[in-house]
């Protein structure tokens, strides 16, 4: 995994603009009304998603690729970058929330758990998570080989899970759901076009 995202970031640089998602505005908007004061990014590549949450919050950003690790270290030097992998807890301390921005679709079921674990284990209790994922919806699910239930090869050598909202809650089972939703993302390439993806979200509180 971590060799086909250094080629990418290594090639295509700042692949999806320097515009966050929406959903980081949303998330912060939550996350502020809640008191949040420390957030954690994990899969932070680039730092697209890191910039909007400070100066409000300190923001701490999990990234496997180094690559991406450069880029980001111009691009947001008020993020804490730290070079890891986000399926095991990296912080000595624990953050207020969790925004984890397309990274949980990445992975097999196993290291799906990984993640939300290695995630839960940096938030405080009550802290809040907020994760993004490929939904069923999008048209990319079904296709290719399926690797296990809602995974799919959907492109050479790329694979993704694709959530329906059951299959998102039962990820997050023994946290208190605050919200799941879906939105089209739309998403700028650096060769000037734009693609669109069907994404799913989830806000949870740590604690039943
Ligand atoms: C689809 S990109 C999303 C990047 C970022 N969340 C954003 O919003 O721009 C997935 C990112 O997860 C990173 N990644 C993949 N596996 C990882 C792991 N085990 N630990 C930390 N980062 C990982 C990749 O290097 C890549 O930067």
């Amino acid at each position: 995994m971590s060799k086909y995202w250094n080629r990418r970031f290594a090639g295509e640089g700042m692949i999806w603009g320097s515009e966050p998602s929406p959903s980081a505005a949303w998330a912060k908007s939550h996350f502020l009304d809640a008191g949040v004061r420390s957030v954690l990014v994990p899969g932070a590549g680039y730092g697209r998603n890191t910039k909007v949450f400070h100066p409000e919050c300190e923001v701490y950003g999990i990234e496997l690729s180094e690559s991406a690790l450069k880029l980001a270290a111009e691009w947001d030097s008020g993020t804490a970058f730290i070079a890891g992998s986000a399926l095991e807890p990296q912080l000595e301390h624990q953050v207020d929330a969790v925004y984890c921005y397309d990274v949980l679709h990445l992975f097999l079921a196993a290291d799906r758990a990984r993640l939300i674990e290695a995630s839960l284990r940096q938030v405080r209790p009550g802290g809040l998570l907020y994760f993004t994922s490929f939904s069923d919806e999008d048209p990319h699910n079904g296709c290719g080989e399926m690797l296990e239930p809602g995974t799919y090869e959907y492109k050479k050598d790329k694979y993704a899970h694709f959530f329906s909202e059951a299959d998102l809650r039962t990820h997050f089972a023994g946290m208190t759901v605050v919200e799941t939703g879906s939105f089209t993302e739309s998403l700028q390439s650096p060769q000037g076009g734009s693609h669109e993806y069907i994404l799913r979200f989830i806000l949870v509180r740590n604690g039943a």
